[in-house]
């Protein structure tokens, strides 16, 4: 799609969360024209376009600035439609919808013929889900059609939680944005190959690794090895299409250690101290008991919530870094909360928003003897 389409003018329509019929109708409206629709889903903002019209993915892709390697989501009212989607959907693909759909977990599975390949990055398959969001809901429902939506942000940028997130990145570019105030998630949900035996985790989400393994004995992590399987060396992700080593990434340089604890915090403390000696600013993420330690230095410290609640941190994560990047910093420092739970998903958004690799704290003592 040719650069010359844009600008378009954004609407911008407040939504109650629970749903508001005219606005949703009028957003329905759009998407049945083969317009493009930022939305709310309970991970992040949707990026929304019929998924049956090639016309209308390939608008998301020129709004994005996205490869077209890069595979979008499809979404649907409920799990009944299914079949319009998938081709099949095994036992197990409707196990899992009955337990965790509406909800945070995208089933990959043999993509349907009414689905175009520009959707699925041209291969033979099809990421799905049911979203928890009335107001997604409504919508899909409403437009009567499934809708493809990748995360509403300019590729490699930080995903939305907020309207206000969405026309920071795409204002001009999309035709409506519904607003129903910040997403409850936080991180985008959980990827799970279904086309292959074991099924894989491509991505770790709102749907925990623990929960999945409740249902599915032999699923296999994202990771080489992850300390869930009982593993005991850092994880790795495993590449997967669309997941990109650099990505959520803001402007300035990001240094997160992969710790947690005094350890982890001294060494960002020290870090700090290095930047600020040069005259440089210094932004950083910290759970709230760990921000007085630096206080008063000059750093731009933004909190995510009590270090031992992983919603928390997970809901506050993509708002802070966008908050901190904005103050235009240096650097901005961090360190990972584990990688259990929820954990394992803000494990790797942190990384991803770090360039792909992480600090330990034991290299960072080294080098200040
Ligand atoms: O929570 C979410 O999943 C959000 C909301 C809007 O639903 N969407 C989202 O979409 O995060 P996006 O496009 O930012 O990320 C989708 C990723 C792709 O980059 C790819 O890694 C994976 O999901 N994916 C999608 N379809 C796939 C397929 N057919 N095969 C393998 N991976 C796929
Ligand atoms: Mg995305």
């Amino acid at each position: 799609m040719a650069e010359e389409s844009f600008p378009v003018t954004t609407l911008v329509l407040p939504v109650t969360p629970g749903g508001d019929p005219a606005a949703v109708e009028q957003a329905a409206r759009l998407v049945r024209a083969g317009r493009l629709v930022a939305f709310p889903t309970e991970t992040v903002y949707g990026l929304g376009a019929d998924a049956t019209s090639t016309d209308a993915v390939e608008r998301i892709f020129a709004a994005k600035q996205r490869p077209h390697s890069d595979p979008l989501i499809v979404h649907l009212a409920a799990a009944a439609a299914l079949p319009s989607v998938a081709q099949e959907p095994p036992p197990l693909a409707w196990a899992l919808a009955e337990r965790f759909w509406p909800g945070p977990l995208t089933l990959v599975l043999r993509r349907a013929e009414g689905i175009p390949a520009v959707v699925a990055a041209g291969g033979p398959t099809v990421g799905v889900r049911v979203p928890a969001h009335a107001v997604a809901r409504e919508l899909i429902a409403r437009a009567g059609v499934p809708i493809a939506a990748p995360s509403a942000n300019r590729f490699m940028h930080t995903s939305p939680t907020t309207a206000a997130h969405v026309l920071a990145d795409l204002d001009g570019r999309v035709d409506c944005v519904l607003d129903a105030g910040p997403c409850s998630v936080g991180v985008e949900s959980t990827v799970l190959d279904l086309t292959r035996d074991p099924p894989r985790i491509l991505r770790p989400g709102g749907v925990t690794f623990e929960a999945l393994r409740a249902l599915v004995p032999n699923v296999e992590a994202p990771t080489r090895s992850t300390p869930a399987l009982g593993g005991g060396e850092a994880p790795a992700i495993l590449p997967a299409p669309g997941q990109l080593e650099r990505h959520y990434a803001p402007r300035a340089r990001v240094v997160v250690f992969d710790a947690q604890g005094p350890a982890a915090l001294a060494a960002i403390v020290r870090e700090a101290e290095r930047y600020l000696a040069r005259g440089e600013r210094v932004g950083a993420l910290l759970p709230d008991e760990e921000a007085a330690a630096l206080a008063g230095t000059g750093a731009h410290i933004q909190t995510l919530g009590p270090g031992n609640d992983l919603a928390e941190v997970s809901r506050r994560l993509y708002a802070a870094l966008r908050a901190v990047d904005e103050l235009a910093p240096t650097v901005i420092l961090s360190h990972t909360f584990g990688t259990s739970g929820l954990g394992l998903a803000v494990w790797d958004r942190l990384r991803r928003a770090a360039g792909g690799s992480l600090r330990s704290v034991a290299a960072e003592d080294d080098a200040q003897p």
